[in-house]
C-alpha cells in the first residue's frame, strides 16, 4: 500500500522521541499499519537548534507543512494559538490529526471533532491525558456500554513529583520543580501545573469522554498546589495523610434529583494506607467507577518523552490503519445529555 504522510510539528520532548521511534521501529509500525508510516516534514521554532533532525525534512512554517501533501498531521507543539488554526485547517482537509494537546482540547474539543465530522478524517487525542496510560479507549469504547459514575485520580506528573519529593525527602518546591522541567514533565510554562490548569484540562476531557457531555477547562474547579509548604506536608503526616493533587468528576443529583456533572482539581490530604499515597514521583493514576464493572483502577507513567510518544504512536497506527483498511475512529457519542455544575460545585 502507499505511504502514510506524517506531518510532525513540534520536535521537543515528546516530539523527538515520536521522531526517534517512527525511525527506529519504522518496519514493525509498518506492518502494524498496514503500509510505511512516512515521517514527510517536521516543523519546529528553531530548525537550526535541531542538527539530530534530517535537515530536509526541517522547517520552520508548520503552516505550510500542514497544507502540504500529508495524511497525518501529529502536533505537539502545545498551547492554543496558533495550533488551533493549523489543525482545524487539516481536519478541513480530510487530514487525520494526533495531538497530545490537552490545553487545547479541553477549551476547543466540540470544534475540532465536528471540523473531524465534516470531513470524515480522525481526531485521536489519548496522549492527552495521563501520558503512556491507556485511559481515553477504555473510557471512550471498552465502557461505552456501562454507565460511568465517578473518575477520579492523579493526572498531573510534574506536582506529584514535586509532593512525592517534598514528603519523601523534604526536598524544597522549586528546587523540585526545576527537575520536573529537566526531566521533561512540565509543561513549557510550568504555572500550567502548579496552579492546577493542566489536570483542570485534563478532568475536562476525562468528565466530557466519561458522561457524554461537554466540559470545559473553565467549568472545573482549580486550586493548585502552590500554597502547600513544609508546614502542610509535615502536618499531612502527622496526621497519617499526605497531599496529592487530586482531579475528581462525578455525576451529581441535585435537591430536585436532577443528574448533573461536577469536575474540580484540588490538593487533598489522603490516607498514607490508600493506594493512591503510593503513586509517586511522575507516576498517575486514575480511578474509574462504573455501575456494571465497579471499579476500575489506571497506572503508569503519567509525563515524560517517552511514555507520551507511546500513546501518541499507538494513536499514530490507528489512523494508518483507518486509512490503509478504510473505517474512522474514534467517533464520540451523542453529547450535551448532562448539564455541567458552573465550576464543579457540589
Ligand atoms: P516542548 O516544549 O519540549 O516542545 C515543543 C516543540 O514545539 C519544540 O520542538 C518547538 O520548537 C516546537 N514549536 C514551538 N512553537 C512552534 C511554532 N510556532 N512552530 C513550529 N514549532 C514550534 O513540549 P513537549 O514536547 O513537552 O509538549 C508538547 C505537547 O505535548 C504539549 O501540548 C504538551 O502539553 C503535551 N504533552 C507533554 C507531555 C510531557 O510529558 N512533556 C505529556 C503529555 C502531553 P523548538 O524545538 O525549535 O523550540
Ligand atoms: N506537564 C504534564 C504533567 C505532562 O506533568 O503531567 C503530561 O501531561
Amino acid at each position: 500500500a502507499d505511504s502514510v504522510k506524517v506531518a510532525l510539528l513540534g520536535c521537543g520532548t515528546v516530539g523527538g522521541e515520536v521522531a526517534r521511534l517512527l525511525h527506529e521501529q519504522a518496519d514493525e509500525l509498518a506492518a502494524r499499519a498496514g503500509a510505511p508510516v512516512e515521517l514527510a516534514g517536521i516543523a519546529v521554532r528553531r530548525p537550526d537548534k535541531h542538527p539530530e533532525l534530517p535537515r530536509h525534512l526541517l522547517t520552520s512554517d508548520a503552516e505550510a507543512l500542514v497544507n502540504s501533501d500529508v495524511d497525518v498531521v501529529v502536533e505537539l507543539i502545545g498551547g492554543i494559538d496558533p495550533v488551533r488554526k493549523w489543525l482545524l485547517s487539516a481536519l478541513h482537509q480530510g487530514k487525520s490529526v494526533v495531538t497530545a494537546n490537552k490545553a487545547l482540547l479541553a477549551e476547543y474539543s466540540a470544534e475540532l471533532s465536528e471540523a473531524a465530522d465534516a470531513s470524515g478524517a480522525d481526531l485521536y487525542f489519548e496522549a492527552a491525558v495521563a501520558g503512556a496510560i491507556p485511559l481515553l479507549r477504555p473510557l471512550r469504547e471498552s465502557l461505552a456500554g456501562d454507565r460511568i459514575t465517578r473518575v477520579l485520580g492523579i493526572v498531573n506528573g510534574t506536582t506529584n513529583y514535586i509532593l512525592s519529593a517534598m514528603d519523601e525527602t523534604g526536598s524544597g518546591y522549586a528546587e523540585t520543580l526545576d527537575e520536573a522541567s529537566r526531566l521533561g514533565y512540565a509543561e513549557a510554562d510550568p504555572t500550567a501545573d502548579v496552579d492546577g490548569y493542566d489536570a483542570a484540562s485534563k478532568a475536562a476531557i476525562l468528565a466530557s469522554l466519561a458522561f457524554h457531555t461537554r466540559v470545559t477547562a473553565h467549568d472545573v474547579h482549580r486550586e493548585g498546589i502552590g500554597a502547600i509548604g513544609a508546614a502542610d506536608i509535615d502536618a499531612a503526616k502527622a496526621l497519617g495523610r499526605t497531599v496529592k493533587l487530586l482531579a475528581i468528576c462525578e455525576r451529581v443529583l441535585d435537591a430536585e434529583g436532577g443528574e448533573s456533572v461536577s469536575a474540580r482539581v484540588y490538593p487533598a490530604m489522603i490516607p498514607r494506607s490508600h493506594q493512591l499515597a503510593g503513586v509517586n514521583g511522575a507516576f498517575n493514576a486514575v480511578y474509574v467507577e462504573a455501575d456494571a464493572a465497579g471499579e476500575l483502577m489506571f497506572f503508569g507513567h503519567g509525563a515524560g518523552g517517552s511514555p507520551t510518544a507511546s500513546a501518541v504512536l499507538g494513536d499514530l497506527v490507528a489512523v494508518a490503519r483507518n486509512r490503509v483498511l478504510g473505517g474512522r475512529g474514534p467517533r464520540e457519542s451523542a453529547h450535551a445529555a448532562l448539564p455541567v455544575r458552573p465550576m464543579g460545585m457540589t
